[in-house]
């Protein structure tokens, strides 16, 4: 099977990644040319990768064709690329919604939208796909975990919980900033802080069938831990977060 890429960018540098890394069977991987920086790193460093001259070119020795350009790019040059009978598209593009993909790639094909997120580089973390389909679900449980999500609304929820990962990384870098003013050097408090927060994740998710408030729950109470949560709750950080997730979510 050969496996094309739209679109050379962040995400789909992961995804290759993580393929190229993984047992995924695939004969070629062909990428288009742009991020031509992107690209000539791919080529580079795996084996099967073949740059193409265009999209074009992508559709017309793939199999299977993964969208990884920006929606408002993806709307524009769809209409003008030509898909094959068997092939199966899959997007990544988080606003353009079902309905609207099938319109702008006419051809009656399998179209799929999955939420690849960057850890998927490791052949870790979930990928959420609407609708549900086994080859896809196969696929991406040999580079993370797949979830199977059965209409297109419920897929929006975790759209919107995909973008919460830079307030994350964000948490991350006011967390080890403050240490560095405390005079930890940056190497130290990064250290610190990912080790601590990867090591609290890895808990969490050993515990993500019992419910999550337990290990709030569990906390000291009139301890540190219960005087964070609760001066950030006090505060409205928790009522926020959840402001700026249903934020997210109207974009979709
Ligand atoms: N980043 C994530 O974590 C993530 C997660 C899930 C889904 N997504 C979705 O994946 C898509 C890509 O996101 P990204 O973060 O990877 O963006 P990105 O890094 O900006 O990548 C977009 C890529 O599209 C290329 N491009 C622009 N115009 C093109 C054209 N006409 N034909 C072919 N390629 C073209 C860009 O090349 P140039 O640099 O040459 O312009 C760039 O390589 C978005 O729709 C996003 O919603 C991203």
């Amino acid at each position: 099977m050969n496996l094309g890429f739209i679109g050379t960018g962040n995400i789909v540098t992961d995804v290759i990644t993580g393929i190229c890394n993984s047992k995924i069977s695939h004969n070629k991987i062909i990428i288009s040319p742009r991020n031509k920086k992107k690209a000539q790193y791919l080529k580079k460093k795996f084996k099967k990768i073949i740059i193409a001259k265009d999209n074009q070119a992508v559709i017309a020795k793939s199999d299977w064709i993964f969208l990884g350009v920006l929606p408002k790019v993806g709307e524009s040059i769809l209409p003008k690329l030509n898909f094959k009978k068997k092939q199966t598209v899959i997007s990544f593009m988080s606003t353009t919604n079902y309905p609207k993909l099938k319109k702008l790639i006419k051809k009656k094909i399998i179209i799929i939208r999955a939420i690849p997120m960057p850890p998927i580089r490791l052949g870790k973390g979930p990928v959420a796909i609407f609708p549900p389909n086994k080859k896809v679900k196969s696929f991406f449980d040999k580079i993370g975990t797949t979830i199977e999500i059965k209409n297109e609304k419920l897929s929006k929820n975790f759209w919107a919980i995909s973008g919460t990962m830079a307030s994350f990384y964000e948490l991350l870098a006011v967390l080890s900033n403050w240490l560095t003013r405390k005079k930890t050097n940056k190497s130290d408090a990064q250290k610190y802080v990912t080790l601590l927060y990867s090591a609290l994740a890895e808990l969490a998710l050993l515990n993500s069938k019992k419910p999550l408030k337990n290990l709030v729950n569990e906390q000291t109470p009139g301890g540190l831990n219960w005087q964070g949560v609760n001066e950030l709750r006090k505060s409205g950080y928790y009522r926020l977060l959840e402001k700026s997730l249903r934020k997210i979510y109207k974009r979709l």
